[in-house]
């Protein structure tokens, strides 16, 4: 009761008011920076709100386009709304070449936040006429024997990145002769080129839309010349995978292990055929008299 009373008592003043915005405001304000937050660190890497095309669609407008539900399961795995079939999915995945889309598992209420913010932003922006990434990306311009030489050496971590983050090998690996095997932490990257195009690879590394990647890199950034050889390498061992003998030697291994051992097995039986079958222990067991306790 003492409670409402004095409620009432703010209520007749200036004071009440004043009170409620400095609890609505900063409740206000963080929503909204955590979804900028949430689309600067995630997103922004591959798409523009009215900037133009970049990796991927500007997302101007889209929150018009699309429903919510949609929006939230294309964010959540775009691949999986490809693959159910669904129309709109299937034509943006081949408007981009088929350029694959990273999977963000994030809860309802950030992806709501990050609707929210994408929708504030945009919509008035002049349009800009983007390059077509996809065209240039498919046309790749050849790579130099030196860049993918100082790319490979930066994957496997025989040369240090200049601001020292981790070897890319700690956490993925690549098919391909000259390299060391690489970490299965993380996706295996050998086709990720044609995946997802020099500038995907490389708005990656800029700027890791995973939260293990972005924790390994964030004080210790790549330098452009760093990114350029990475994806240097990752074009040149996309290209080459097929020529490559990699060390994955698979079931064949599997195979040939189990045959060797059936070999070895059978060898003993037959040298150690006249064996003692039953334990020397149990003999001399048996011979000892009865104990008394
Ligand atoms: C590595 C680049 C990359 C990142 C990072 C990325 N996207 Fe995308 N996005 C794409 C590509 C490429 C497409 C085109 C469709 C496809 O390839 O599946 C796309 C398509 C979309 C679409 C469909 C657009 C339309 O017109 O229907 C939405 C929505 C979207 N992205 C939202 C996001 C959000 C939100 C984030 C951050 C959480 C994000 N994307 C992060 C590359 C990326
Ligand atoms: C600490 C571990 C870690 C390190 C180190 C790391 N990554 Fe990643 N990377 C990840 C994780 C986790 C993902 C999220 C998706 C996955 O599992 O592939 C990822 C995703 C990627 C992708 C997108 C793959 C795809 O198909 O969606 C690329 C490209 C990539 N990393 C390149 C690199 C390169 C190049 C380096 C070295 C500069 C590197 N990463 C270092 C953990 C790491």
């Amino acid at each position: 009761m003492t409670n409402s009373s004095s409620l009432e008592r703010h209520a007749a003043g200036p004071g009440f008011f004043l009170m409620i915005v400095a609890l609505v405001l900063p409740a206000f304000c963080w929503a909204q920076t955590s979804g900028e937050q949430l689309f600067q660190a995630s997103c922004s890497a591959c798409h523009s709100i009215g900037g133009g095309r970049r990796v991927g669609p500007d997302l101007d407008g889209v929150v018009e386009r699309r429903s919510e539900a949609w929006l939230g399961q294309f964010i959540k795995s775009s691949q999986s709304l490809v693959k159910s079939g669904d129309a709109e999915a299937v034509a943006v995945f081949e408007e981009f070449s088929s350029m694959v889309m990273p999977d963000f598992p994030l809860p309802d209420e950030e992806i709501a936040e990050l609707l929210v913010y994408i929708g504030a932003q945009g919509s008035n922006v002049p349009e800009v006429v983007a390059a077509n990434v996809a065209e240039e990306t498919q046309a790749a311009t050849p790579v130099s024997a030196d860049h993918v030489l100082k790319g490979l050496e930066l994957f496997q971590g025989s040369t240090r990145f200049s601001n020292g983050g981790p070897g890319c090998n700690a956490c993925h690996h690549v098919k391909n002769d000259a390299v060391i095997g690489g970490g299965i932490l993380a996706r295996e990257l050998t086709t990720v080129f044609s995946r997802m195009g020099g500038d995907g690879v490389g708005a990656i590394l800029g700027q890791a839309p995973f939260p293990v990647m972005q924790a390994a890199y964030k004080n210790q950034p790549l330098t452009e010349d760093e990114i350029a050889y990475l994806v240097a390498f990752l074009q040149s061992a996309d290209e080459q995978h097929l020529f490559q003998q990699p060390r994955d030697y698979g079931f064949g291994l599997f195979a040939s292990g189990a045959l060797g051992a059936g070999v070895m097995y059978l060898f003993f039986a037959i040298i150690w055929r006249g064996r003692k079958r039953g334990s020397v222990n149990q003999e001399i067991y048996d011979r000892q008299p009865p104990s008394h306790n």
